[in-house]
């Protein structure tokens, strides 16, 4: 178990387990719960975290351009992330602003998914829509519609502007925060009572 002793050491331990996360399904950080604002209610879901550019500080996800996530999303509108590893007891949360993916990269980024995850954007409803009682859960009949699916695909690459880092430990449990300053090109970090 890591112990944290120096502050910067937390910043580039939390940023590289952020990208082996990024590319290991069993990382406990792989997935993460993220919160934003829909029609003034804060609302949490789980995500994958599918890919990390530690020096553009970017996260992304993938969602439904229908989900009430992005329904509608406001430029440069706010995501909070929350990580936790439960056999090292580390809390990482996030602040970011969210970017959504421009069409020649989405469509790029689309046309390397294999069938079975294209199915993933391809339902007729859109997340969330009632369904009638007799359809418990949705199942594609027929041929699945491809196009359509596309158009709802979306992607957000969300830009990382602080972070708080709590370890809890037998020897003493450890908070840091950092922030990104753009004028020194650098995280700025500070100790805080946990
Ligand atoms: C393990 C797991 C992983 C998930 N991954 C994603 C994901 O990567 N993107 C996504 O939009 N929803 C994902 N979901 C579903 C969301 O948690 C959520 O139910 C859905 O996106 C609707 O959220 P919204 O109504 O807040 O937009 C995942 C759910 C689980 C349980």
């Amino acid at each position: 178990m890591e112990v944290f002793g120096r502050l910067m050491d937390i910043s580039t331990y939390s940023w590289q387990q952020l990208a082996r996360a990024s590319k290991d399904i069993k990382h406990p950080w792989r997935t993460a719960v993220v919160a934003n604002n829909v029609e003034q209610r804060v609302l949490q879901r789980t995500v994958v975290l599918r890919d990390v550019d530690v020096n553009m500080r970017i996260l992304r996800f993938y969602t439904d351009a229908r989900s009430a996530k992005v329904q509608p999303i406001p430029e440069k509108s706010t995501f909070s992330w929350l990580f936790y590893d439960p056999d090292r007891l580390i809390q990482l949360r996030l602040q970011s602003t969210a970017n959504l993916l421009g069409p020649d990269r989405l469509s790029e980024l689309w046309s390397q998914f294999d069938e079975k995850a294209k199915r993933d954007y391809a339902a007729v409803e859109a997340p969330g829509t009632t369904l009638s009682q007799e359809e418990t859960y949705p199942k594609f009949k027929g041929t699945i519609d491809l196009i359509h699916a596309r158009t709802n695909f979306c992607v957000l690459d969300c830009e990382v502007t602080s972070m708080d880092v709590l370890q809890l430990h037998k020897t003493g449990h450890r908070r840091a925060s950092f922030t990104w300053e753009e004028r020194n090109n650098k995280w700025g970090g500070a100790w805080l009572m946990p």
